[in-house]
């Protein structure tokens, strides 16, 4: 009977962590590659120095790959004759970038550890260093990451929120992930980073009322009713490349660039986590660090899954 009872015990344990993202460990490649996160952040403290945009545009990479199937370094894959990626998806078509500097930290990490890391877990590393480099908070990443075969056009198409999406569909997108709104609206506060196309935010400077209208006038120059669809504006027009809470005090005034963004702030449930993270950047931190650590998890390939790819745009 004892006996029966610990055998139970035993697999229900080995479920249990089966299920979980247990796998991963901040200390995976500790013997196998000592010196992978020293590499990375050198390499990415480098690409921000020369254009500080890089460091959002890394923070993205990480975020659009883990939201289509989990971090996987799906997003990184390049289309071929015969292969579909993702990289042509709504989302990602003439807005993701950074891919030359994730090959260039591949490259140097193969030459120390070679077949040793996975690009998946790169991009994750990555993502932190850039937030720590641009004067956000720090996390611990968990490691072990393994990057996957396969690609799907269809899933970045429809799991990667879309701009003009509202509160509910945001909510909703998110908890699809297994996120709550305050998990939601501090993740958004990436934003508080970067550039965004004309395209992206045309319909809220023309068509939209709850935009503080000096603010809307002030954009309509580089982004005309029609054309200059490229052309881009900072999410966050006060401090684009320092990672602060001025999104979210620009939300309170009604300029926030996107319509996604806006709707954050526009009498609904979110409006208090809002003006929280505008007032007490301490709290917004560390939300934002908790909350990436669990995107982080998002289903990741472990273990024997997937492949450590030798160079992150295609399968071995
Ligand atoms: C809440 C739902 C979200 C929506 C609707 C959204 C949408 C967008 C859009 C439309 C852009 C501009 C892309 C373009 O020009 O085509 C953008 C940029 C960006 N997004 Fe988001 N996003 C969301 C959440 C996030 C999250 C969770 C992160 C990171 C964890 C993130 C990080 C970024 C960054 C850093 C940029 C600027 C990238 C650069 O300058 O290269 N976004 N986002
Ligand atoms: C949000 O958008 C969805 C889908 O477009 C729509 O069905 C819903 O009515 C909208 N909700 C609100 C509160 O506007
Ligand atoms: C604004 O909305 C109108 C009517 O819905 C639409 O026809 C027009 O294309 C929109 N304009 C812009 C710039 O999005
Ligand atoms: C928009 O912003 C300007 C400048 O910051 C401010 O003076 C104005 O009152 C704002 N407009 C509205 C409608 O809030």
């Amino acid at each position: 009977m004892a006996k029966i009872s610990f055998a139970v015990l035993l697999i229900i344990v080995s479920f249990v962590f089966g299920m979980s993202s247990a796998q991963l460990t901040s200390n995976f490649y500790s013997s196998s590659c000592p010196n992978v996160l020293s590499v990375i952040k050198t390499a990415v403290d480098s690409a921000i120095s020369k254009e500080s945009r890089m460091g959002a545009s890394l923070l993205r990479l990480h975020f659009h790959d883990c939201f289509v199937n989990g971090c996987d370094a799906s997003v990184l894959l390049d289309d071929t004759s015969s292969f579909t990626g993702e990289k042509t998806a709504n989302p990602n078509s003439g807005s993701v970038r950074g891919f030359d500097v994730i090959d260039t930290i591949k490259t140097q990490v193969e030459s120390s550890c070679a077949g040793v890391v996975s690009c998946a877990d790169i991009l994750a590393v990555a993502a932190r260093d850039s937030v720590v480099k641009l004067g956000g908070p720090s996390w611990t990443v968990l490691l072990g990451r393994r990057d996957s075969t396969t690609a799907s056009l269809s899933t970045a198409n429809s799991d990667i929120p879309a701009p003009t999406l509202n509160l509910s569909g945001l909510i909703t997108s998110f908890s699809n992930k297994g996120f709550n709104s305050r998990e939601m609206v501090a993740l958004s506060g990436s934003h508080t980073l970067g550039q965004a196309r004309c395209t992206t935010f045309r319909d809220r400077l023309y068509n939209e009322t709850n935009i503080n209208t000096s603010f809307a006038t002030s954009l309509k120059s580089n982004c005309p009713q029609s054309g200059s669809d490229n052309n881009i504006s900072p999410l966050d027009i006060t401090s684009p490349t320092t990672f602060d809470i001025a999104y979210y005090k620009n939300l309170r005034i009604q300029r926030g660039l996107l319509h996604s963004d806006q709707q954050l702030f526009n009498g609904g449930s979110t409006d208090s986590i809002v003006t929280t993270y505008s007032t007490n950047s301490a709290t917004f931190f560390t939300d934002f660090a908790n909350a990436m650590v669990k995107m982080g998890n998002l289903s990741p390939l472990t273990g024997t899954n997937g492949q450590i790819r030798k160079n992150c745009r295609k399968t071995n």
